[in-house]
């Protein structure tokens, strides 16, 4: 089995015994209220999605992250994972101390961050290396701009899991993926990452992918996405019904990725790539612009990133896809380099169009999405 990423999987989830003695002395310890978005982080570090770190970052590694793609010690890493806070709440608090995090909406006890280091977040200029560019219109760096300017750094101890009220039975920690594939014999696992319902294009490059490994890891986002996203229950909705009929059941497994979406396009991809090695995958699906948003990326550029990189550096083996749609002439899907003919010949629709024709009622084509597809989105559109 492939090793996670920095050499272990990280868990920082208390035994029951460390969780009896933090809550015991709760009462004395400081504490911060965090919203959903947090809360999320935190049990993916805990859970060892996102090894090697262990709490969120420290100004080491969010200079490093930011300047060189790595983390202090030379590991890679695109994306800063950051609690930060409102200067009045980061004064209350003393390094070294042990602080209890709350969820914001029921002050429930999730988890103990140990605080290492108060720090600024740099904000306009994560924007400017993470998301290249600082316009308010891009959702993550609209996000970025709406949290607070001090950075909590240290490691973290994992109190409690969310209580999620969907999805259950697709919820795989790290270490649950890990042994789940090794049980089905698979040597090779292709990761899938997504934020939309499955479209013609999503299940052309899936399947191509499934010819040259043993097994495929349909992991559809199901954190924090921008509204005009289509909710999560619709997308896995769409997944459930296609597997059904279409998907070689015992070669592709389905479980959801509980990362909130950065829309931060190439340096998501890497990220996106570095949490599935962790869950034990061993390639990863890159299409066009991957996790972008409007036209802040090259349509490649997520692909091209990984060139920046010596392939043991990232691990697992990113597979680089084309453009594809359904070709008229061709009868089939295809992208530009297995099909001669013209744009004229080719069904594509953007996810504009789309949403379009769908608020009108209109049904999308079958070359674009199965109708099983089709008519969840209808109804959804119908009900919205
Ligand atoms: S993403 O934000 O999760 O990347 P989406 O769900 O649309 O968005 O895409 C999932 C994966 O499929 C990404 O790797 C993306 O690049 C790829 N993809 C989506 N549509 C196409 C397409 N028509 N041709 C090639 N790749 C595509």
């Amino acid at each position: 089995m492939i090793e996670p990423h920095g050499g272990k999987l990280v868990n920082k989830i208390a035994t029951e015994e460390e969780k009896k003695e933090w809550l015991n002395k709760s009462k004395e310890l400081k504490s911060i209220s965090v919203t959903y978005f947090d809360l999320s982080e935190l049990e993916n570090i805990a859970t060892g999605l996102f090894s090697p770190l262990e709490g969120f970052m420290t100004k080491e590694d969010y200079d490093s992250v930011l300047n060189n793609m790595r983390l202090s010690n030379g590991t890679v890493w695109s994306i800063p994972i950051i609690l930060s806070v409102k200067k009045e709440i980061a004064d209350e608090l003393k390094v070294g101390e042990d602080v209890l995090i709350k969820n914001q909406e029921d002050s429930k006890e999730y988890a103990i961050l140990h605080l290492q280091e108060k720090y600024e977040r740099r904000k306009e200029e994560e924007a400017l290396k993470v998301y290249k560019t600082q316009d308010k219109a891009h959702p993550g760096v609209k996000f970025l701009y709406e949290q607070g300017e001090i950075a909590l750094g240290g490691e973290i101890t994992l109190l409690n899991r969310i209580e999620h009220e969907n999805f259950q039975e697709f919820r795989f920690d790290p270490k649950d993926t890990r042994k789940i594939f090794s049980e089905k014999g698979w040597k090779t696992i292709v990761a899938f990452q997504t934020r939309n319902p499955i479209h013609r294009a999503h299940e052309y490059l899936q399947k191509t992918a499934l010819e040259i490994v043993d097994g495929l890891f349909l992991n559809p986002l199901v954190g924090k996405t921008k509204d005009e996203d289509i909710p999560s229950d619709v997308r896995m909705k769409s997944y459930e019904v296609i597997l059904d009929k279409y998907y070689p059941k015992e070669r592709v497994f389905l479980g959801v990725f509980p990362v909130n979406m950065r829309y931060a396009g190439p340096k998501e991809a890497i990220f996106h790539a570095i949490c599935r090695k962790n869950y034990g995958c061993t390639h990863f699906i890159v299409g066009r612009d991957h996790a972008g948003v409007g036209d802040y990326y090259g349509t490649y550029e997520a692909q091209e990133i990984f060139d920046q990189f010596k392939p043991e550096e990232i691990g697992i083996v990113p597979l680089k896809f084309e453009h594809a749609f359904y070709c008229k002439k061709c009868e089939n899907m295809a992208t530009a380099k297995t099909c001669p003919h013209g744009k004229e010949d080719h069904v594509f629709l953007s996810g504009t169009k789309v949403r379009e024709m769908l608020s009108k009622g209109e049904k999308p084509p079958k070359e674009f999405t199965r109708a099983e597809v089709a008519e969840i989105l209808m109804e959804y559109y119908m009900n919205k």
